[in-house]
């Protein structure tokens, strides 16, 4: 019998794996390699949030704490889910977790039985289907399309429901296209979800403030009050105020369902890091003036990595609302041979090939669910973006 647990076995080895391998290889060999694959923005953690983490380690604020999350935090979520989005939550209501990531995990294991099915749309959030995986449950995708800016629509949402169904997972600004759903796009969602009162919703807002031109986040139990007692509204300081090593996501939702979150917590990581609580602390309840500022650089940068994208032979990206990504298509190069020879038969075969001889690391689209395709993460200097840009538009020009 293996030593290894069966439920491991569910579990597929991450597909990035190969292409962040492949590109680490190159760049100890000396090539000249641009990274275009980080989740995280480049800018540094703001000073007041640096210097509130300095205190809390000046103040001796270094011991255990609550298990998901000290007073303090939970008043400033509180307080910020009522700023946002207009939802009111009491503090019994939010838990706090080692990143968003521990919270989406701590609510699937907390509520997956054998057979349970989850709705994903696709493309999707790497960690989405292995996480159902590793908590027993049943990932089901639901395919989005780049016609509708790769939003699920209302049929499509309908179609994947089953009696078996437990949550629908909800990403927007989504990972890895960027696209973001309006408040009416959200509310044909949410039309169907209340025709089935066994599904519950799982909302991952963690880019809720990287949105652009002018563009309005909305989240499900804004768009729909009715859908309230059955949505976890998930989000997180990491991209927003650039504190993805802090590790601090949060979540609110029904007490029954926090509560049991807190128990999968208590007897796994117990609390996150003190210091990093407080720190999120003046994150919520300080100054916001930057998102902003940061944003002019992120949109910026967008509208280079589309322009200069769409200018490549074959590649066709649409313009997204938010995020950090594009996910352009590759449709029009498939079939062809790179300057190299390499037949480009699938995407992850054009993201080898482009690593390869133009020294650009993107990651294929078959990793998100939806080919063929690739993510750009465009959080990276204007400089990097236009030099990758034009090694990818040379590499597209270069197939026949
Ligand atoms: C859509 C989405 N949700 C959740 C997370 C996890 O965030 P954290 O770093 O806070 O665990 C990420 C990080 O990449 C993400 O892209």
């Amino acid at each position: 019998m293996s030593f290894l647990s069966t439920t491991l076995a569910r579990v597929k080895p991450s597909p990035t794996i190969a292409v962040t391998n492949m590109a680490n290889e190159l760049k100890a060999a000396g090539r000249d390699v641009i990274g275009l694959g980080a989740g995280e923005p480049d800018f540094d953690t703001p000073q007041n949030i640096k210097d509130a983490g300095k205190a809390a380690i000046d103040g001796g604020k270094t011991k255990y704490t609550a298990v998901d999350g000290i007073p303090e935090l939970k008043k400033a979520i509180v307080a910020k889910f009522k700023r946002d989005n207009g939802l009111d939550y009491d503090a019994s209501q939010v838990t706090v977790a080692n990143g968003g990531k521990q919270i989406l995990i701590n609510a699937l294991m907390a509520t997956m039985n054998p057979g349970d099915e989850v709705i994903i749309p696709a493309p999707y959030w790497v960690s989405y289907p292995d996480m159902v995986l590793l908590a027993g449950g049943e990932p089901v995708i639901a395919e989005a399309s780049i016609q509708t800016g790769f939003k699920l629509t209302a049929d499509q949402l309908e179609a994947a429901i089953t009696p078996k169904t437990k949550w629908f997972i909800f990403n927007s600004p989504s990972n890895p296209t960027g696209a973001g759903y309006t408040a009416e796009e959200l509310k044909e969602l949410t039309d169907v979800l209340m025709r089935h009162p066994h599904v519950w919703v799982m909302t991952d807002d963690m880019y809720e403030h990287l949105v652009y031109d002018d563009f309005e986040f909305a989240t499900p139990a804004q768009v729909e009050p009715g859908l309230y007692d059955r949505t976890l509204t998930c989000n997180g300081v990491s991209k927003a105020y650039a504190m993805t090593g802090w590790r601090i996501g949060y979540a609110a939702g029904p007490k029954e369902l926090i509560a049991a979150m807190r128990k999968i917590q208590s007897q796994s990581t117990s609390n996150p890091c003190s210091v990093s609580q407080w720190a999120a602390v003046e994150a919520l309840d300080g100054t916001q003036d930057y998102i902003p500022e940061n944003n002019k650089t992120f949109q910026r940068r967008r509208d280079l990595v589309v322009d200069m994208l769409n200018a490549a032979e074959g590649i066709s990206c649409p313009t997204p609302e938010g995020a950090f990504y594009v996910y352009p298509s590759v449709a029009g190069c498939i079939g062809k041979t790179s300057a190299g020879g390499t037949k480009i038969e699938n995407d992850e075969e054009f993201a080898k090939a482009l690593l390869e001889e133009k020294g650009v690391a993107v990651v294929f689209g078959a990793a998100f669910g939806l080919s063929p395709n690739f993510r750009v993460s465009y959080a990276t200097s204007d400089e990097a973006l236009k030099e990758a840009c034009t090694r990818i538009q040379d590499f597209c020009a270069g197939l026949s």
